[in-house]
């Protein structure tokens, strides 16, 4: 089965539908999603979306929060580009209907979050996510030239190497022509041939048991790209969000915003002492790698599995106003978050690196754009600033929508890609071999791989992903393509870079700690 677009877009979140928005005036657009188009990271998104929208904050101040906060690794003119742009992108997003909170004065609420000197976090009460994935959902649902394709899985973008050439090693002749996408419901897959590819697949919380990442963030399109050849990139800085909420069991881990600590909510340990001046005088609002360090440290102290967030300092008023969802999530296990402290565990929240793209949103391979969490833009260095990922995601959506409008007519499509093969496939693996080993990945990356490593943990987690990653091509050259094992297969590839770009990282820096690399 073939269809053509003229703009395949693999993803649904604030990446994908925002550019979604901009190609469609300029051609066919499909949009896929592999569960519902609002189950995605944009959906949960609390805190915000960081810009410059008034004085006193100016953009210089911003980028050298976001270079600070990135130890310097980040890619300067990157950075410039997006703090520069951000004023315009976010009144675009307002355009398109999102509702941010406002003041009495008529200005925008800014809230204020970790490493950031200046208040200038849009948001929507403590789901700004929500209602950012609201109003992109209700524009591109009604946009003529869009359809969305649901629960449809993309199982790889297809390049030459799916015509049975010989493809030289150089990253540098790569051609995307589209992706194979399978319906779970009918095992058909799909030939869809597009102009232009974008990826859009966000992240990969779930290669750690903890993460605050719905269960669609499975690093696919890393994987995709790796597979293809591609330039994956900045693999080792994973961010753990210092605060979720600790309830033993809840998939995925609810997050407890750092807008709260902005709003002057304090980490204590269980005798109610501040810990954090220990360890940053910026204290509980220090960037996160700080953060989430030091209360990994303070449990391995004391033994305990969590910590505790203190927000009773801050009104009623403004907890019922900005953090209503938070308020009642606590409150529904038995918390009044104004009269007792909140326990907090840090979670996998979020993958600095990725694909590697240009100011453009250009992949390595031509006519594939990636942007949102599945990019590594070069914005976040060795550790993100946060709710400079949403902003992200628009500012080069719309740089790689400029770029594919301009080009698209210069593109044909290429009809000679054959359909899936799906030959010598029969068995339906047992799903028990695929769960046992998709538990087995997330703790070895929990357990080696996580906040502080060491070069044995990195070297024992190598070893022992190897085995199941043999295991799981195995079962996969056998089995009839399914979306489990497609997920494993590619948190694995994922996993696999996670490791090999850490222990290649002989230094600590930003989120990538080892303790056989003091931190200078
Ligand atoms: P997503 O929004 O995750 O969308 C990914 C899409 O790709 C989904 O539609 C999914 O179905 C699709 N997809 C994936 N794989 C496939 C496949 N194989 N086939 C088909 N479709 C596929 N950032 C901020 O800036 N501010 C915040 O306040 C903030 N808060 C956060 C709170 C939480 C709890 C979390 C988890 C993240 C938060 N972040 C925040 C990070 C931010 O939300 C994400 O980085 C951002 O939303 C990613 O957007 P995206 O469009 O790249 O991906
Ligand atoms: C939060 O609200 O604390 C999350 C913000 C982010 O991840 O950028």
């Amino acid at each position: 089965m073939k269809r053509e677009v003229d703009f395949l877009v693999i993803g649904s979140g604030i990446a994908g539908l925002s550019y979604a928005l901009k190609v469609a005036e300029h051609g066919k657009v499909l949009v896929v999603s592999k569960t519902g188009v609002s189950e995605t990271a944009t959906w949960y998104a609390q805190g915000g979306i960081a810009a410059v929208m008034y004085n006193p904050d100016n953009y210089e101040k911003h980028i050298a929060d976001t270079m600070k906060a990135g130890n310097y690794l980040n890619d300067e003119n990157i950075v410039r580009i997006t703090i520069t742009e951000s004023t315009e992108r976010v009144k675009e997003l307002i355009d398109w209907g999102t509702q941010f909170d406002m003041e009495a004065s008529g200005r925008y609420s800014l809230a204020r979050e970790g490493g950031h000197s200046e208040f200038r976090v849009l948001h929507h009460q403590d789901n700004t996510g929500a209602e950012i994935q609201r109003a992109l959902v209700e524009r591109v649902c009604n946009h003529p030239n869009i359809e969305v394709l649901e629960n449809h899985f993309t199982l790889d973008i297809i390049t030459q190497h799916h015509l049975g050439k010989i493809v030289r090693s150089s990253h540098n002749d790569i051609q995307c022509f589209g992706a194979y996408i399978l319906d779970p419901n009918t095992g058909l897959i799909e030939t869809v041939l597009a102009k232009t590819t974008l990826l859009a697949t966000g992240g990969a919380g779930n290669v750690y048991q903890t993460t605050t990442n719905p269960t669609i963030a499975t690093g696919d399109g890393i994987a995709m790209v790796y597979r293809a050849k591609g330039i994956v990139d900045n693999m080792e800085f994973i961010q753990f969000h210092p605060t979720s909420l600790y309830n033993p069991g809840q998939k995925p881990s609810f997050l407890i915003t750092e807008a709260l600590r902005g709003a002057g909510a304090v980490l204590k340990d269980s005798k109610e002492r501040e810990f954090m001046q220990k360890y940053d005088s910026r204290g509980s609002l220090a960037p996160r790698d700080i953060v989430a360090r030091a209360i990994d440290n303070e449990m391995k102290l004391s033994g305990s599995d969590h910590v505790y967030l203190d927000a009773r300092s801050i009104r009623e008023h403004e907890i019922m106003n900005h953090f209503p969802t938070i308020y009642a999530k606590c409150l529904s296990l038995g918390i009044n978050i104004t009269k007792e402290m909140i326990p907090v565990v840090p979670a996998a929240h979020y993958i600095c690196g990725g694909v590697k793209t240009d100011e453009h949103g250009r992949t390595s391979i031509h006519n594939l754009y990636a942007s949102g969490e599945v990019a590594s833009t070069g914005l976040h260095g060795a550790n993100r600033l946060a709710s400079n990922s949403l902003l992200e995601s628009i500012v080069f959506s719309h740089r790689a929508g400029l770029h594919a409008i301009e080009n698209i007519s210069r593109i044909d499509f290429n009809n000679e890609i054959p359909d899936w093969n799906a030959e010598g496939t029969v068995l339906n693996e047992e799903m028990i071999l695929i769960t046992q080993s998709r538990k087995e990945l997330q703790s070895i990356m929990s357990n080696y791989v996580g906040i502080v490593r060491s070069d044995i943990r990195l070297k024992r987690a190598f070893d022992r992903l190897k085995i199941i990653s043999e295991e799981t091509e195995e079962l996969y050259d056998r089995s009839v393509v399914s979306i489990d094992i497609c997920e494993l297969r590619n948190m694995i590839k994922v996993a696999h870079l996670i490791i090999k770009f850490a222990s290649q990282r002989r230094e600590s820096i930003g989120l990538h700690y080892s303790i056989n690399y003091p931190a200078k």
